[in-house]
C-alpha cells in the first residue's frame, strides 16, 4: 500500500505510524523526522531547513520533495511506504503524482486526521518523545509505563517521578514488541506470557526530550501554515476520490481501529 497520513500538528500521525506500518508492512516517511535528524547532524539541508521549523514555516518544495524522493528509493519502501507530513502543500502533491507516475505507481487512500484546533495545545505541550527510538508520550494521554508494574495491558502514572525530563523509558526493542501486543489487543499468549513481562520491565534510564517547536507560539504558526498552505490539499485528494477522514479526536486505539477499518475495504 501506498498512504499519506495528512492532518494538523498534534492530530495523531506519528502516533499511528508504527501500528500501520507493521501492519502493513510499509516503510514510514516522515519528514519532520528527517529534517530534524538533518538539523540535529548540521547538514547543509538542515542548515538551510533549521529557520522555518523554529518559526513552525514550511520549508522550500524544492528542499522536501528531494528528501522523499531520494527517501522512496530505499529498498524498503518498495512495497509501500506512509508518507507522513508530506505533501503538505499543492506543489508537493503534484510533484509527487510525477514521481509515483514515472513508477508506475500511485497513491491508494489519504487518510485525513480530522481534528478540531482547540485540542490541540494541549496534545502538543504534554508531548515527550524518547530521542532513540522516535517513540511519543503524553504526559496526560500516553504517560510511559514505570518499573514495578504487573500487568502490563495497563498505564500507571505516579507523581513518584518528580522531574517529566527523567521519565523512565523501555529499551526500544522491548517497547516496540509491547506496543505491538498493545496495539494489537492481544493478551500475551501463554509460553509467551512471561517474556511480555520480562520485556516491560526492561529500563534504559534514557530522558525523554520536548521538541523546540512544542511552544504555544510556534503552534499557533504550524496551524496557519497548516489551514493555509496544507487544507487545499485534503481538496485535492478528495476531488481524486481515494480521501478518508479519520476522527482523530478520539482515544487512540478508538483511531487505529479506524485505519484499520479503511484500510480494509
Ligand atoms: P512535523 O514533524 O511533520 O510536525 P507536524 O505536522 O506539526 O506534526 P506533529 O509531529 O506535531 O503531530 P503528529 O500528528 O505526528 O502528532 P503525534 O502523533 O506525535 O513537521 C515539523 C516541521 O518540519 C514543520 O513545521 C515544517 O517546518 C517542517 N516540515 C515537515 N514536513 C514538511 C513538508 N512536507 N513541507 C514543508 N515543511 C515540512 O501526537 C502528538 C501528541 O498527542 C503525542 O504526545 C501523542 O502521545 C498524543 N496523542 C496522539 N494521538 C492521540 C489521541 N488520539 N488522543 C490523545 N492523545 C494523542
Ligand atoms: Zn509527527
Ligand atoms: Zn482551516
Amino acid at each position: 500500500k501506498r498512504l499519506i497520513l495528512i492532518g494538523p500538528p498534534g492530530s495523531g500521525k506519528g502516533t499511528q505510524s508504527p501500528m500501520i506500518k507493521d501492519d502493513y508492512c510499509l516503510c514510514h516517511l516522515a519528514t519532520g523526522d528527517m529534517l530534524r535528524a538533518a538539523v540535529a547532524a548540521k547538514t547543509p539541508l538542515g542548515i538551510k531547513a533549521k529557520e522555518a521549523m523554529d518559526k513552525g514555516e514550511l520549508v522550500s518544495d524544492d528542499l522536501v520533495v528531494g528528501i522523499i524522493d531520494e527517501a522512496m528509493k530505499k529498498p524498503s519502501c518498495q512495497k509501500g511506504f506512509i508518507l507522513d507530513g508530506f505533501p503538505r502543500t499543492v506543489v508537493q502533491a503534484q510533484k509527487l503524482d510525477e514521481m509515483l507516475e514515472k513508477q508506475g505507481t500511485k497513491i491508494d487512500k489519504v487518510l485525513n486526521f480530522a481534528i478540531d484546533d482547540s485540542i490541540l495545545e494541549e496534545r502538543i505541550t504534554g508531548r515527550w518523545i524518547h530521542p532513540s527510538s522516535g517513540r511519543t508520550y503524553h504526559t496526560k494521554f500516553a504517560p510511559p509505563k514505570v518499573p514495578g508494574l504487573d500487568d502490563v495491558g495497563s498505564f500507571i502514572w505516579t507523581d513518584a517521578l518528580p522531574d517529566p525530563s527523567i521519565f523512565i523509558t523501555y529499551a526500544n526493542e522491548a517497547l516496540a514488541q509491547l506496543a505491538k501486543v498493545e496495539a494489537l489487543g492481544l493478551e500475551c499468549p501463554g509460553s509467551r506470557l512471561t517474556m511480555c513481562r520480562s520485556l516491560s520491565f526492561i529500563v534504559t534510564g534514557e530522558p525523554l526530550i520536548q521538541r523546540k517547536d512544542d511552544t504555544p507560539a510556534v503552534l499557533k504558526s504550524r496551524l496557519e501554515a497548516f489551514h493555509r498552505q496544507t487544507e487545499p490539499v485534503i481538496d485535492y485528494y478528495g476531488s481524486k476520490g481515494i480521501l478518508a477522514n479519520l476522527p482523530a479526536e478520539k482515544p487512540p486505539k478508538e483511531v487505529t481501529s479506524e485505519v484499520q477499518k479503511v484500510l480494509s475495504s
